[in-house]
């Protein structure tokens, strides 16, 4: 009796540390749940205003053992909570009027943090406009670091706790530099315990990643083979980027882009090659959908009902969300200038760093992504395993998610890793839930994925 009552004073304890002000009590049309979820922001830039918006899922079931996840999706300039949490990994997905219960919710194994940065992005916003233009993988970085230390100051039953970041695609930059300024600011005061980072789909290396699209489309029988040979001899795809980005299209690759285009069709997700469009989204933008005609398991259209959920003023206030200097939520900003060069910087060196010091990383691609397709990142990380010398001690083979094949890993150092996701897209928890809980979970335990069934 007096363990138990021990144990009770100390939970209130907890209770009572967590940010108050920011608890939500009930998000519109969600069902009842047994964990708690807050929301709000944190100021980055106290002199400009710079305040970032995050939703934080406590774990379902004993957060107090659970380690501290932080994602963030890419773009740059794409919302964690509209993409993220919304449509991937979060405990709901929105669905007309109500949320539905995500079944393989990554908050079953960690408490999520899910973070809309830089500003301009989502709910996150400055008062100062200026702060939109010419923002870069460094700022981003150093106001996502100042959140962090910020943001546990909020819940400080956070600090010191296992944490890891996730995310995907441009987070492939994010994420490493994040990584690299916390491992910095550990030296100087103890705050964070960065065991882990997982990047799924991510922008690694330019060139390798980019280029990697022309293969991939010929592969999947996207394009023609004559159309292979140019979009890999006259115009390969990191050319056309490059180009594009210095405002300065050669009449070369813009004759190549526009064959590309073509034979691809736009009415092919290349985020998911095998997956079919959201009709509404790419012809009219049109609001008004029913999920049901579609008959798919998948609801191609999960965005197009995030977009519908996070503008209404009830669900906005339920998140002690505002909308500054913009009419409405978007799940990727207008407002913000990124300087997209910076796509340029390999980020390799820095991701070997971070396993030298000792920080777990899995690379994993959901295999039907064309954009940053899975043979891409399986040739980065191999060229990272040789660059450190770190042998492979869990040769290529394929794992288990329940009694089919999830999709294929190779461990290198049993510090690095690589892991396919079979049949899932750039959005890899969107597309394959399950598989991508399987993944999640033996990333956190920072054990091999499941090798028989
Ligand atoms: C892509 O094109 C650039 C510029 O023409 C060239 O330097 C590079 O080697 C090409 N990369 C590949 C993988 O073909
Ligand atoms: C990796 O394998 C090579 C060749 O078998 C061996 O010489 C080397 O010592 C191994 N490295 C490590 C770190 O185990």
């Amino acid at each position: 009796m007096a363990v138990a009552l021990l144990v009770l004073k100390l939970c209130l304890v907890v209770e009572s540390s967590l940010s108050p002000n920011d608890k939500i009590a009930w998000l519109p049309g969600q069902p009842l749940v047994g964990f708690q979820q807050f929301s709000g922001y944190v100021s980055v830039d106290d002199k400009k205003q710079k305040s970032l918006f995050y939703y934080f899922v406590e774990a379902e079931i004993d957060p107090a053992s659970k380690p501290l996840v932080l994602w963030l999706n890419g773009g740059p300039g794409c919302s964690s909570l509209g993409v993220g949490a919304f449509s991937e990994n979060g405990p709901f997905r929105p669905n007309g009027q109500v949320l539905v219960r995500n079944e393989y919710s990554w908050n079953r194994e960690a408490n999520m943090l899910y973070l809309e940065t830089p500003v301009g992005v989502g709910f996150s916003y400055s008062t100062d406009t200026s702060s939109y233009v010419a923002v870069n993988d460094q700022v981003t970085a150093r106001d996502n670091l100042v959140f962090l230390q910020r943001w546990l100051l909020k819940f400080p039953q956070y600090k010191h706790r296992d944490l890891f970041i996730t995310g995907e695609s441009y987070a492939g930059h994010y994420i490493p530099q994040l990584a690299k300024l916390m491992i910095e600011f550990s030296r100087k005061e103890r705050l964070f315990n960065l065991k882990g980072v997982a990047l799924g789909n991510p922008v690694l290396e330019f060139a390798t990643d980019f280029n990697s699209r022309a293969e991939y489309f010929w592969s999947h029988g996207l394009i023609s083979d004559s159309t292979y040979n140019l979009f890999t001899s006259a115009c390969n795809y990191s050319r056309y980027v490059s180009e594009y980005y210095r405002s300065s299209v050669s009449p070369i690759c813009s004759k190549v882009m526009s064959l590309v285009g073509r034979e691809t069709s736009r009415f092919v997700d290349k985020y998911d090659v095998t997956l079919d469009v959201c009709i509404p989204s790419v012809l009219s933008q049109s609001k008004v959908i029913s999920p049901q005609q579609l008959g798919e398991r998948i609801d191609v259209c999960v965005e197009d009902e995030t977009v519908n959920y996070l503008n209404r003023l009830d669900v906005q206030k339920a998140f002690h969300a505002r909308l500054v200097g913009v009419r409405r939520w978007d799940v990727c900003s207008d407002v913000l200038d990124y300087d997209m060069l910076d796509v340029e910087t390999p980020m390799i060196s820095l991701v070997g760093s971070l396993i030298k010091s000792g920080i777990r990383v899995l690379v994993y691609s959901g295999d039907q992504d064309s954009v940053i397709p899975l043979t891409g990142s399986r040739t980065v990380v191999q060229r990272l395993a040789n660059e450190l010398g770190l042998n492979a001690t869990v040769p290529y083979r394929v794992w288990f998610g329940g009694q089919q094949v999830g999709g294929w890993t190779q461990v290198y150092g049993d510090i690095l890793s690589f892991a396919t996701i079979r049949g899932a897209s750039h959005e890899a928890p969107f597309s394959q839930p399950e598989r991508s809980l399987v993944l999640f979970k033996s990333f956190l335990k920072g054990s091999p994925l499941p090798e028989v069934f």
